[in-house]
């Protein structure tokens, strides 16, 4: 198989992009329920306090080996301004995994159950960081890429539907604000560094699937909840 050209690429992958947020969703993802106005704060709790530790993931493991993996300095240079603000730019307050320690205290999670240490013993993180181990960073890239896409595809209006069904206040949603606002521009980033590195079939296709499986990771936000959102502002 050959490769693709750069634009045919990126073309396909930003198409790669908005076709995961037209899946259907199913009937019990909580977000759908919760732009329906059905998500009671228990079951808020029970899902976003289950994604603590991929929040934990992300900042420890994903991104040092990111940019550990990468071979090239000037990518790691050019991948930085996006990964540094998972960490707050250097401000311990703005860092992303305290933004979100303060939304799970906001809905009612004990602060202390919110360690910033991952669990160790957890077969579930074990197994996870096994994965994360097969990939190289070509994949550790396509899965950034997927991620960084969520933000502006659904947060704004996952961030409007919280506000209204729990009554939170700017800074509890603080966290989905600053992807909803962020990850844009971040996304663009990463797609110029696709067009630099991605220009193999064999490159090609294992970003593509490293994408796509954040997308399969992630069925609660990949998906056609956008819809939902018109239904919840004519309510
Ligand atoms: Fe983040």
């Amino acid at each position: 198989m050959s490769a693709l050209s750069v634009d045919e690429f990126e073309k396909h992958l930003r198409s790669l992009c908005d076709r995961a947020y037209e899946r259907p969703s199913s009937p019990d993802n909580p977000v759908m329920k919760l732009m329906q106005g059905e998500l009671s704060i228990e079951e808020a709790r029970q899902f976003w306090g289950g994604r603590w530790n991929r929040v934990l993931l992300l900042s420890q493991y994903v991104l040092p080996n990111l940019i550990r993996r990468c071979p090239h300095h000037d990518m790691r240079v050019e991948l930085w301004p996006s990964v540094s603000v998972e960490y707050g730019g250097g401000d311990l307050a703005q860092s992303h995994p305290v933004l979100y320690r303060d939304f799970l205290t906001a809905i009612g999670i004990p602060e202390a159950e919110c360690s910033f240490t991952l669990p160790a013993d957890d077969p579930a993180i074990a197994r996870e960081i096994d994965r994360l181990d097969g990939y190289d960073w070509l994949e550790l890239l396509g899965r950034f890429l997927g991620r960084e896409t969520v933000g502006p595809k659904v947060f704004p209006m996952i961030e409007e539907a919280l506000a209204k069904a729990f009554g939170l206040d700017e800074h509890a949603l603080a966290w989905f604000r600053v992807h909803g606002i962020q990850d844009q521009e971040d996304a663009d980033d990463v797609f110029k560094v696709v067009r630099r590195y991605a220009i193999t079939a064999e490159a090609q296709a294992k970003i593509e699937q490293a994408v796509q499986s954040w997308f399969d990771d992630s069925p609660e936000y990949c998906c056609a909840v956008g819809s939902m959102s018109y239904f919840y502002a004519a309510a």
